[in-house]
């Protein structure tokens, strides 16, 4: 294993910090079921609060920061912003290579496991935090629970899709958090028990909606993040050009990825365009609720318009959130800056189905999780176990059905 680079012990990140002192596991029948519960990226983080909230009614949660983000306005400030409690372990992963962040992320949960012995681990999205929190799971053979569970963008150049794909192919439990999100996990045969449950974004934007006000004035709200429109002079040139399209001023928050990049390539910034440091969860909400329009490459960031009504340009030229199009809510319009102005002319719908559930997303994993934790587990490896698995039975929680024909679903 390699000593953390030199970026993540710039920004101060630690090797495997306690931050509190969890016990270890007991031994007492009685005791409530212990669940690691990963995050490592801003969109985690701030998803993770609720869930928390409703986890702490049926399990003891050891929250786990893998420290895949770390800067105040990415990480803590986030934490503190949502009311997130502290995470009780950083594994202080930090910046580095794809393959490292993934090695030394495995490692280090791989060891917690060993330390703590939980009933599950739990992972939500498609970062690398938890890709590494998955595999870390499967290797040790503990029950892998996917919040977010099914999304697809179907493009190969993404890490996230890779990160989805193996994700949802080792989780004995899947979270999907709409029905076309379960339909792909149907497509693709997977061999986890699927759930609908919403989306726990929802319910963080719903904690927070009658605290919002909208920020004043005309402006478009703008993010950029992805790999493949940061990772190419050309490609990033082509965003900042659409956006300079916009009929209102744009605020831009940069990810300190596409800041690293303007630098880096001296890119020229119009001064229509306002770049600024990244704003606090609330902070951005008040700034979504107040846009004229939005224009991202966020997975967050498309639902969170929706969630407002507020009209989303995708710089995209597809995206995992494919009801928010169907809507007519939000448009794909890639860098092509015809498609970014027509998209801004065209008028919103009237109509905005709940499509992200109904803000109880969290308290409806939390009682999925417990009635899967509250399941035999499989039989010890010298068990022979049944001769013919009875298919109408409901899976025990460690040997998931093959089929996903009959799984049982929460209606968002
Ligand atoms: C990651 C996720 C992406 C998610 C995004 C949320 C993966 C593969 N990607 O992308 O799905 O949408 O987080 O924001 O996990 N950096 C800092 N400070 C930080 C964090 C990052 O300066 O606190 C810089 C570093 O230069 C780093 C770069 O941003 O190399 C990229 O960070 P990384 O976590 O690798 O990927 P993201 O682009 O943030
Ligand atoms: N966000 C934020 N401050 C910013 C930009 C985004 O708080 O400056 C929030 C946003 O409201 C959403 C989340 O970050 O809740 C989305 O995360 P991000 O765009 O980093 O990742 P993605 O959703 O694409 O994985």
């Amino acid at each position: 294993m390699s000593a953390p680079s030199a970026s993540a012990r710039a920004h101060g990140a630690p090797d495997v910090a306690r931050a509190a002192a969890p016990s270890q596991r007991s031994d007492d029948a009685s005791a409530r079921p212990r669940v690691i519960s990963i995050v490592g990226a801003r969109p985690e983080i701030i998803q993770a609060a609720p869930v928390s909230a409703a986890l702490a009614g049926v399990v003891d949660e050891i929250l786990v920061h893998t420290g895949q983000h770390y800067d105040q306005a990415m990480s803590g400030g986030q934490i503190a912003d949502t009311g997130l409690r502290s995470p009780d372990y950083n594994l202080g992963v930090g910046s580095r290579s794809r393959a490292q962040q993934l090695g030394l992320a495995q490692l280090r949960i791989a060891e917690l496991i060993e330390r703590e012995r939980p009933d599950a681990v739990l992972v939500r999205g498609d970062t690398n935090a938890t890709l590494s929190g998955a595999r870390a799971a499967a290797a040790a053979g503990v029950p892998l629970v996917h919040i977010e569970a099914g999304l697809r963008s179907h493009r190969r150049d993404m890490p996230e899709e890779h990160n989805r794909l193996q994700t949802d192919r080792l989780a004995q439990l899947l979270l999907a958090p709409t029905p076309g999100a379960r339909r792909n996990l149907l497509d693709e045969r997977v061999a986890g028990e699927i759930h609908v449950t919403g989306d726990p974004l929802c319910d963080t934007l719903e904690h927070w909606r009658p605290r919002i006000q909208p920020a004043g004035g005309n402006y478009m709200l703008a993010t950029v993040h992805r790999n493949y429109n940061t990772d190419a002079p050309e490609r990033l040139a082509a965003v900042l050009a659409c956006l300079a399209r916009s009929p209102w001023p744009v605020l831009l928050p940069l990810h300190p990825r596409t800041r690293a990049r303007i630098d880096e390539w001296e890119l020229e910034v119009s001064p229509w365009i306002r770049l600024l440091a990244p704003v606090s969860y609330t902070r951005m909400l008040a700034l979504e609720r107040g846009a004229r329009a939005i224009a991202t490459d966020s997975g967050g960031v498309q639902r969170e318009a929706y969630m407002w009504g507020v009209p989303c340009l995708t710089l995209r030229e597809e995206t995992e959130w494919t009801d928010t199009v169907a809507s007519g809510w939000n448009t794909l319009v890639g860098v092509d800056p015809d498609l970014f102005h027509e998209a801004i002319a065209r008028p919103a719908p009237s109509a905005r189905p709940p499509i992200f559930g109904d803000g109880r997303a969290a308290p409806r994993i939390a009682a999925i999780l417990a009635a899967f934790l509250a399941r035999p587990t499989t039989p010890p490896p010298n068990h022979p176990g049944p001769l013919i698995e009875d298919r109408q039975t409901r899976p025990s929680r460690a040997a998931p059905s093959i089929s996903n024909s009959a799984a049982s679903e929460v209606p968002a």
